[in-house]
Order: C-alpha cells, then structure tokens, then sequence
C-alpha cells in the first residue's frame, strides 16, 4: 500500500526555497522582464502531447521556479500517489474507495483492478452494451412507443450526472450524429418545463442519470418527466421512453426502468470523473458511437502520458504545479477559464465543478486542519464574448487572476476565416494580460494622435494596463471528441496533483452534505412556516413572507 506523506507541504524543503526564491528573485521581476531576458522562453516552457500543446511563457516562472515546483512534487509523493491511483488503491480515505475513472476508458484489456479484483472486463461489458443500445436507437430498432424514431434525449441529472453531458454535447454538436440532447438539473423545474413545451413525447427519450439514484433534483425532475410521458402517450409508454446509468440497480428498477435499458457502474467512479461511464449515455445517443470511442481513446492517450512521462515533461503535472505557484505563493484566488471556441460554452462550468468540489477542502487526508490555500475559486466563459465583458477588470482591476485560454485552431464549424479572428483575440488577450501598457505607451499613442499636453497627463493613467498577468494557452490542433478527451483527462489528473500536493483528498464531496441535509429538513416548513418557528428568526421571517406571497394573486 503507497504511503503518502504525513508532512504538510509548507514544510517540505522545496516549499521553504520557493518562498526564498519569491522574495529574492521573483518578487520584483515581471513577466515582460522575463521575456526580454530569454527569448526562447516559448521553447523551455512549452509541452506537447498529441494534438496538444501547451504553452507556460505566461507564467510569473523562471527556469528555477520550475526546478523547484518540481522538487516540490517530487517531495509531497506526486508519482508514488499516481501510481497508487491507477492500480485501484483505496486512495479515497474517507469513502474507503479506489479511484478508478481511467479504467473507464482504458478498454477490455486495460487490466485494471479494485480490491484486487480485475474490473476492465467489467467496465466493457457495459460499454459494449450501452453502444449497443445506442446503435440501436440510432438505427431505429428501438423507437418510442408510437413506433416514431426518437430525435431529442432529455438527460435528467445533476453535478457529474450532468455537466460532463451538457459540456461534451455542446462541445462535440459540430461532429454529432445522433439525437439533440437537452439537460434537465435544477431543481426549479424551469428546464423542463420550457423542454416540455417544444419537444414531443413521442419522439424523446427520457435518460434519467444519478450515481446513487436517490438525489432530490434528479428524482423530481425524473417524476415531472414520466408524467409527461404518461399523460402524453398513455402509463404504458413509461418503459419505451426511459433509460438510466446509475450504481443503484434496485433503484432503477423500482422506478420501472427496463432491464436492457439500465447501465451500471460503480462506486470507484466519483460523480464528476463519471462522464466516461454508463453516466456516458447521452453523450453517446448525441455524439454517436464512434466519437464516444474517440472520446474515451483521447481520455486513454492522457492516462498514459500522466502514468508514463517523467514530472518534468508530464502536461497534469506541470499545469497543477503552475497552479500551485499562482495560488500558494503569488496569492492568487480564482483561475479564469476562457475557451476560444463557442463550443465550449459549458466547459468552466464543468471545471467549476471538477475542481471546487474536489479541492475545496480545508482537512487533510489524515484529518489535520491545512495550513494552506487549496483549490481556487474557477470560473470564466467563452472567448471574445468575455472580453466584452469581464476582460476589463482582468486587465486594469486590483486582482490577479490567472487564465487558461483554450484555443482550437481549425474551425468547429465557421470557416477558417472565422477561427483565425479567434486565434487573433485570444493571443492578443494572453500577450495584452502578460505585457501591459505603460504610461509611456499611452503617452507616445496619445502624442501621436495629437493630444493636448493637458490631455495627455489627464487620460495616460487610464490607459495604462499593468500586465504581469499569468496564463496558459492550451493550444488544440481541432475540436474533436479526442482532443475533448484529452482536455478532460488532463484538468482531472492536474486536479488530483494539486490535491496530493495539498495533502487532501480530493474525491469525496462532504460540503454538499450539510445543505442538502438541511434543504430536506425546511421543505415542509416553505408550506408551513410554524414548523420552522423555533429555527433561525430570519429563516423563519422569510418563509412567513414566502407563504404569505405563495398564495398571492
Ligand atoms: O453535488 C454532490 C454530488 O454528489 C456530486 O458529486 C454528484 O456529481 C452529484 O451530487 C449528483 O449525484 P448523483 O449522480 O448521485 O445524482
């Protein structure tokens, strides 16, 4: 069994010297600086794996702050952690869990084990199965219960059960050839109930999706979606029109899902790695059989460059290590996702996710309080349409957030003309954040345009942009289900990196307990506040007003 190290990361000897190393050479250097002193920057600070390649210049980093990230994985066990994870080791401590989402896509002969038990054989079974399934109602042998082929999936789940399908649908619409898929999660009911209106139940398969098949929102969306079936197309149709993924077999059967429709999965598969799984089944019915395969081959490429490539040329390893860097010793508190390519619409929504609910831990795996910051707040949106929005604040605000651009290069479905103004933008950003304008610049445009002195010396400090902003370009040749793959793969080892660097765990969820805990507990107060009168006052206030307005005209 691996053993991971007891010692905190700030007392490891390679934290201590990237604290010194901060103080006495990086503290005062800019990235514009670093970029005049070594041209070749681009060269030493760029991985490439496949179709991808990324690109670290950005980064507040010189030569011996990557030296040192690296003793610093070394020194927190990163490899050994590694190699505990993919041979099926309970390494998620509170659960009691291996964690096994690379089995997934690593096919009938990728020899994995939990519990000592061999699990790939297992894994493609289902696969086999579930693309049997999809096939089939792609070809039209499964059909709704009018005998109409289905055109829509409504994929009802939430979290894992969810983001990963929207987020890969969206990304992959440009080579699907299946159905559309709509994703159904909140709890309000809203998108169904929109979906409602312009889809027709004769032609919609319903997938209901949940790892454990018992999470409120699923559940009720999954009733106000067998209703609709059931009024629309009669009680009998329920069975023509659902599928599901889930670990609760009993449970899908209880809720009437078909035998041959239920795809299973298991426990060594957390919620937000599972979109690899039967958890799959949308994206499969959207995408198509041989993307989904494509999907997890991109996903495969990634595990083997992860488990076999040396730290310092490991793409997970380095881009967890930079975070690390921008978060623990440049004090960075949030990361800005930015895709260039619309695409990817759903994709820091995914990460938020993948991310904050993986390392927004405070205790260590051994149940120690941290002694540092863990995982940064994520967010972010679209290329261009950022920069007309929230780009000022990253340029000229008081904060420093690092960025991921990610930027296809071929179109996903424009023409190249189109993608090459992208490429344009989303370079122009990265250098823009990295190298500023000075007062200088603006004085030399402003004097150039022929300004007043007077209003030169007026406007010149609104202009200047401090730069020294890090980032990350992650350059994609294209958009396609395997690059897609690999993209995931690769944030999902950097997540698990950070966190073995943290000394967390990053594969239980225990945060999104409590509330959910005490949502139950309040339902039947929204109905009748007296319930809640001897609870917090303002709670109590508010569902009186909340009751008062509920039978309101
Ligand atoms: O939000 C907590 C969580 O457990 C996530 O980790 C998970 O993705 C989501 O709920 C959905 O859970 P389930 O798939 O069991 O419905």
């Amino acid at each position: 069994m691996h053993k991971l190290t007891a010692r905190y990361p700030t007392d490891l000897p390679s934290w201590r010297k990237l604290r010194e190393h901060l103080r006495e050479r990086m503290a005062e250097t800019d990235i514009a600086t670093l970029f005049r002193k070594d041209s070749g920057r681009h060269e030493r600070f760029s991985l490439r794996d496949g179709d991808l390649l990324l690109d670290f210049s950005r980064n507040r980093i010189a030569p011996r702050t990557l030296q040192l990230l690296l003793s610093l994985a070394r020194e927190a066990g990163v490899a050994g952690a590694r190699d505990a994870m993919f041979v099926g080791e309970p390494i998620n401590v509170t659960e009691g869990r291996a964690v096994l989402h690379a089995a997934l896509r690593g096919g009938r002969r990728g020899g994995f084990h939990a519990d000592g038990e061999g699990v790939s054989k297992a894994v493609a079974d289902v696969l086999d199965a579930m693309l049997d399934f999809v096939d089939a109602v792609h070809a039209g042998g499964v059909r709704g219960s009018t005998g109409k082929r289905f055109t829509d999936v409504i994929n009802v789940g939430i979290g894992g059960s969810d983001l990963g399908i929207v987020m890969a649908c969206k990304g992959l619409a440009h080579v699907a050839t299946g159905l559309e898929v709509h994703g159904v999660s909140n709890v309000d009911g809203t998108q169904f109930a929109d979906l409602a209106k312009r889809l027709d139940p004769a032609t919609t398969l319903v997938v209901v999706c949940s790892k454990t098949f018992t999470t409120l929102e699923t559940m009720s969306n999954a009733q106000l979606a067998r209703e609709w079936i059931a009024v629309a197309l009669g009680d009998a149709a329920v069975g023509d029109h659902f599928a599901a993924a889930s670990t609760n077999h009993e449970a899908m059967d209880a809720f009437g899902i078909h035998r041959h429709r239920r795809f299973g999965f298991w426990d060594w598969v957390g919620g937000r790695y599972s979109l690899w799984s039967a958890v799959g089944l949308s994206i499969a019915l959207g995408i198509g059989k041989e993307n989904f395969r494509e999907l997890l081959a991109g996903g495969r490429a990634m595990d083997r460059h992860f488990a076999e490539t040396p730290l310092a040329g490991n793409l997970p390893v380095v881009l967890a290590l930079l975070a690390v860097w921008n978060n623990n010793f440049l004090g960075a508190e949030s990361q800005a996702i930015l895709p260039y390519d619309n695409r990817l619409e759903r994709f820091p929504a995914y990460l938020q996710q993948l991310q904050m609910e993986s390392n927004g831990k405070s205790v260590r795996r051994d149940g120690r309080p941290v002694r540092c910051k863990t995982g940064m707040v994520i967010w972010g949106e679209p290329g261009s349409n950022a920069q007309h929005s929230f780009y000022q604040l990253l340029h000229q605000g008081t904060r420093q957030v690092p960025c991921d651009f990610l930027l296809p290069v071929q179109p996903s479905g424009s023409g190249q003309a189109q993608q090459d103004l992208a490429i344009a933008n989303c370079l122009a950003q990265a250098d823009a954040l990295a190298f500023g304008y000075s007062e200088d610049d603006a004085h030399e445009e402003l004097t150039a345009r022929g300004l007043e002195a007077a209003d030169i010396a007026r406007l010149a400090p609104h202009k200047v942009h401090a730069g020294n902003v890090s980032s990350n370009v992650l350059l994609l040749k294209a958009l396609t289900a395997r690059t897609l793959g690999q993209l995931v793969a690769l944030y999902e080892h950097k997540v698990f990196v950070e966190g073995v660097i943290w000394g967390i765990n990053s594969f239980d969820q225990w945060g999104v307990e409590l509330g959910k805990k005490m949502a139950s507990a309040l339902a039947p107060a929204v109905a009748d506040p007296a319930l809640a009168a001897s609870g917090n006052p303002a709670t109590h206030a508010l569902l009186t007003q909340a009751a008062r307005w509920r039978r309101a005209p």
